[in-house]
């Protein structure tokens, strides 16, 4: 399928062998998807279309699936995908404000990528440590205990180890 915007087309080709696996096992969308995904990094139009296509199901029901699961992205995250937990231990002990930090210095809110493509800001529920509230985790690291200056501290050094790499 042909893309209206100029984003460049997926290459379906990539897909192939998971489809071949899957695609006449019943039941496995959600597979397929999960695996189409660690592929592009996120579920881009054309794979959904592609995968529909290929399943025998419509694309309303495979975009259904893709946006009923958080685990499914639907655009491009960034490097580093900050998930700053909003859970009530959280929340009481100052996570806003770690957000409002966050928003101020990477000029994103939750749900969005800085234009680099450096870093990507999503608002998530419990993340299990609440004891170390407030937290956030960056690439499987958790970062506990922060102030917004700590998060930004953090931030920072990434962006530095970016600069030097
Ligand atoms: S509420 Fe944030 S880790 Fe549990």
């Amino acid at each position: 399928m042909n893309c209206c915007c100029n984003k460049q087309p997926s290459d379906l080709s990539l897909l192939s062998s998971v489809l071949n696996e899957y695609k006449d096992t019943k039941g496995s969308l959600i597979t397929i998807l999960q695996k189409a995904q660690d592929i592009y990094g996120y579920l881009p139009t054309d794979v959904i279309y592609h995968v529909a296509e290929e399943t025998g199901n419509t694309p309303a029901k495979v975009m259904g699936v893709a946006t009923f699961y958080t685990q499914f992205r639907l655009s491009p995250v960034g490097k580093h995908l900050i998930m700053l937990c909003q859970g009530t231990a959280c929340h009481v002990n100052g996570s806003k404000r770690i957000q409002a930090a966050i928003t101020e210095e990477l000029g994103i809110t939750d749900g969005e990528t800085t234009e680099d493509g450096l870093f990507s800001l999503k608002c998530v529920a419990c993340l299990g440590c609440c004891s170390l509230s407030p937290v956030m985790m960056i690439n499987e690291e958790t970062y506990g205990s922060l102030t917004p200056e700590k998060a930004v501290d953090i931030l920072r050094e990434l962006r530095a180890k970016e600069e030097v790499e």
